[in-house]
């Protein structure tokens, strides 16, 4: 046990003996690092103006990757190497070619969203050699700039990347930082305290699930892309916290075969790639999740474990028909993830027990499967509501299996159980799907907010089971649909 945080701030060894739990890293620098380059626009991890990068080990190599700071509990830096605007220069101490770059594009205006752009567009410098715009896009959906427009910006972006990487100071250092965080890697569990507060951060999941046997009550902590608005706007503050993110072995994803296994700490950046094999539309789900610094924090177990009706993975992960492994000290329990959502926010989760793994079947070949996120906005939104479809048919066209899981149309994710019946053994045609949607109002009693009216959500949710049927009969129709669907949006 150690009762020392240690993490690496720019070039720096930092050691902190006592610290709030939930202090943010934002809070940190700006207030007591006096590092003002990141802002604060939100507090909430939409805006991106605290976009800082952070370097940790991942397998032995040194992975870096754009969060926010705003939502980030400075205790969960331990072992990892932070990054902030101030730390960029270029080799001859100049700009940094990311900096360089923006200024000579005219990508800023009155600054205040900049160095976030300028972490994000790092980032995406030090992990990719020849992003094109739509992935530059991406990369910046959490970047919100409000005067300068994006053109220039992404002009800057593109610009960098012409007559190849010239070396820069941190590029060079990497062999360095790795040896120094490898040398931080004591594994070790950091325990910290404040004024009747706890941190655990432990290094094996045997470790995290004796903890979680002992302290049943504590809050654990994943991503934080959650938890961290409990502490920011909901101005909650938890006693206890169980860090799981230094659990190395619960980040893992293993393809089996016939099923994705994923460890409920893998992130979405990791999660996308994976689905992305299954459907191209999981893929695009996935692409509007948040944008690029939550899905680099948020993790698959974090977003079934919060319980939302409006997540966007349960639907998706229920109609593939996901299974869960929940862990309790060292035994395990199996469920459907289906069943793991009684009510709204509340889960079958009993005390001492955490989210290990969920197993994810692969399709097979002859299924088909339909996955769409409805949101007022294109990027970086939270669903009003998302509907994912699994059916399989016989060689006579009728419907044998049919799964149908909506978020946002109940207080929990959930499967439409009398449109599915109304489905099954019928032929999949325009009757059939007339059929199921005049079953969906005995399914579901959506609620009006200000994501959607409830007459809306029920007329969107049979529209989409309308669309799948299309998609499957007419691909091409199906594709062009889409693309409009995509330009719509993009407004
Ligand atoms: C700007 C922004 C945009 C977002 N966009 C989307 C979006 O498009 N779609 C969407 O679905 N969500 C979105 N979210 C919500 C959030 O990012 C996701 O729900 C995310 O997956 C949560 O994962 P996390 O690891 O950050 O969880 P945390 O915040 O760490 O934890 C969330 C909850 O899960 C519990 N928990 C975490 N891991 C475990 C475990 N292994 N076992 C048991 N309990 C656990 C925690 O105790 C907590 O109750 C967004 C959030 C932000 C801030
Ligand atoms: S301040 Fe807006 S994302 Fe952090
Ligand atoms: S330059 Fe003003 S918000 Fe982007």
């Amino acid at each position: 046990m150690r009762r020392t945080l240690r993490f690496i701030l720019g070039e720096e060894l930092i050691e902190i003996a006592a610290c709030d739990p939930t202090l943010t890293v934002l809070d940190w620098l700006r207030l007591e690092r006096r590092l003002t380059g990141s802002k604060e626009g939100c507090a909430e991890g939409d805006c991106g103006a605290c976009t800082v990068v952070v370097g940790r080990l991942d397998r032995g190599r040194l992975r870096y990757e754009a969060i926010n700071a705003c939502i980030r509990f400075l205790p969960t830096l331990e072992g990892c190497h932070l990054l902030t605007v101030e730390h960029l220069k270029a080799a001859d101490g100049g700009l940094h070619p990311v900096q360089q770059a923006l200024v000579t594009h005219h990508g800023s205006q009155c600054g205040f969203c900049t160095p976030g752009i300028v972490m994000s567009l790092f980032a995406l410098w030090l992990n990719e050699a020849a992003p094109d715009v739509a992935r530059i896009e991406d990369a910046l959906a959490g970047n919100l700039c409000r005067c300068t427009g994006y053109q220039p910006i992404i002009a800057a972006a593109l610009a960098l990347y012409r007559g190849g990487r010239p070396q820069e100071r941190l590029a060079q250092a990497e062999a360095a930082i790795a040896a120094r965080l490898a040398e931080l890697a004591d594994g070790e569990t950091l325990v910290l305290g404040e004024a009747g507060r706890s941190f655990h951060a432990p290094v094996t999941q045997a470790a995290l699930a004796e903890l979680v046997m002992q302290h049943p009550d504590a809050i654990l902590v994943a991503g934080a892309t959650d938890v961290g608005l409990w502490v920011t706007k909901g101005m909650q503050i938890p006693p206890a916290i169980l860090y799981l993110g230094r659990c190395e072995e619960m980040r893992s994803i293993v393809d089996t075969g016939d099923t994705l296994r994923f460890g409920a700490m893998a992130n979405h950046g990791d999660v996308r790639a994976a689905l992305a094999a299954l459907s191209p539309q999981l893929d695009e789900l996935m692409r509007r999740f948040g944008g690029e610094q939550v899905r680099n924090a948020g993790t698959i177990g974090g977003n079934i474990a919060n319980g939302s009706p409006i997540g966007d993975l349960p639907p998706a992960l229920i109609a593939l028909g996901a299974r869960l492994l929940l862990r309790s000290g060292t035994g395990l329990r199996e469920i459907a993830l289906e069943d793991f959502f009684l009510d709204y926010r509340k889960q079958d989760r009993r005390k001492g027990e955490f989210v290990s793994e969920i197993i994810v079947p692969k399709p097979p070949a002859d299924a088909l499967f339909h996955v769409s996120k409805i949101s007022k906005r294109f990027d970086e939104d939270i669903s009003a509501l998302c509907a994912a479809f699994f059916l399989r048919i016989d060689a006579e066209g009728r419907i044998l299996e049919a799964r149908l899981a909506y978020g946002g149309m109940a207080g929990i994710p959930k499967r439409a159980a009398a449109a599915e019946a109304a489905l099954r053994g019928r032929v999949w045609d325009e009757a059939a799907v007339d059929a199921a949607i005049a079953r969906l109002p005995a399914d579901f009693t959506p609620l009006s907010d200000m994501r959607a009216s409830a007459g809306y959500r029920l007329t969107v949710a049979g529209n989409l089971l309308r669309r799948f049927l299309i998609e499957t009969r007419e691909p091409a129709t199906a594709t062009r649909v889409a693309g409009l669907l995509v330009e719509a949006a993009h407004g």
